[in-house]
């Protein structure tokens, strides 16, 4: 009896070689010298695109005892710029989008999460929209209701037929791998209500998700209150 527990326990440990790096966040085998090798070329330039150097003119929107929220604006000067389209392209690789242009990037903003250690730990970005197509969670009201599928990114969700009005939508949202569920999208969301029409607060209806992913689903599910 002893000895079997004892196995289930070694085959536990040794994860089979697959290890997460404790920086960059990449599982590679660390036994295999291929997989070293490609986590080495990954680990550099990942850290140095999340890297934040720090400006003279940062639009601070809101401060924490982990870390702070800054503003960039689409008439920012350009290293602001550059840097979020940077950041934009880890993201979109991170979420498998090949090429998704902004619809409105011209007109975006962009929320970034910048932690004590001076990286970039989190990204929300957001455009004016009017109206939105309510993702139904429920199965059984996925039935009910005439819905349609929506295919994008090899995803599928049951949308409602009706459009529903909002004003802020959310293009994209992201948070490093090893600094999730520490409430980092919950915050840039509260800031982004606070700070996206000048002096009003946007109630959690007047902001849409598009296109979520499973994570960004069940976030926004748990962020509602749904
Ligand atoms: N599984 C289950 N519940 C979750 C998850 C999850 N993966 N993520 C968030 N929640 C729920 C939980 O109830 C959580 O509260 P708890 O931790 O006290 O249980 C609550 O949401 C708040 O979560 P936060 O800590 O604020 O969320 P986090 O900082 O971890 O960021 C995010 C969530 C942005 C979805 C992150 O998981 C991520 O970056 N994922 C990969 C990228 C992605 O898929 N982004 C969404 C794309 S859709 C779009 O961009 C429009
Ligand atoms: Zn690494």
């Amino acid at each position: 009896r002893e000895y079997k527990d004892q196995l289930i326990i070694d085959a536990g440990q040794k994860h089979f070689g697959a290890v997460a790096c404790k920086s960059c966040g990449m599982i590679y085998t660390a036994a295999n010298p291929e997989d070293e090798m490609q986590h080495v070329q990954h680990h550099q330039r990942y850290l140095e695109r999340l890297r934040y150097v720090g400006w003279k003119k940062e639009r601070v929107v809101a401060e924490y005892l982990d870390g702070k929220i800054i503003l960039v604006l689409p008439d920012d000067p350009k290293y602001a710029l550059k840097k979020v389209e940077e950041l934009l392209e880890l993201v979109d690789n991170e979420l498998g989008y090949q090429q998704a242009a902004l619809s409105n990037a011209s007109r975006s903003k962009t929320y970034m999460f910048i932690s004590n250690e001076k990286k970039i730990v989190g990204c929300l970005i957001a455009e004016n929209i009017k109206q939105a197509f309510r993702v139904l969670s429920d199965p059984a009201e996925q039935k009910m209701s005439k819905t349609h599928e929506l295919f994008e990114h090899q995803r599928a969700w049951y949308c409602s037929t009706k459009p529903e009005e909002a004003i802020c939508g959310i293009s994209r949202i992201w948070v490093f791998s090893l600094m999730r569920r520490k409430d980092i999208a919950s915050r840039m969301v509260d800031t982004l209500r606070n700070t996206f029409t000048y002096g009003t607060c946007l109630s959690k209806n007047e902001i849409a998700m598009s296109d979520p992913t499973p994570d960004g689903k069940l976030f926004a599910t748990s962020y509602c209150g749904t």
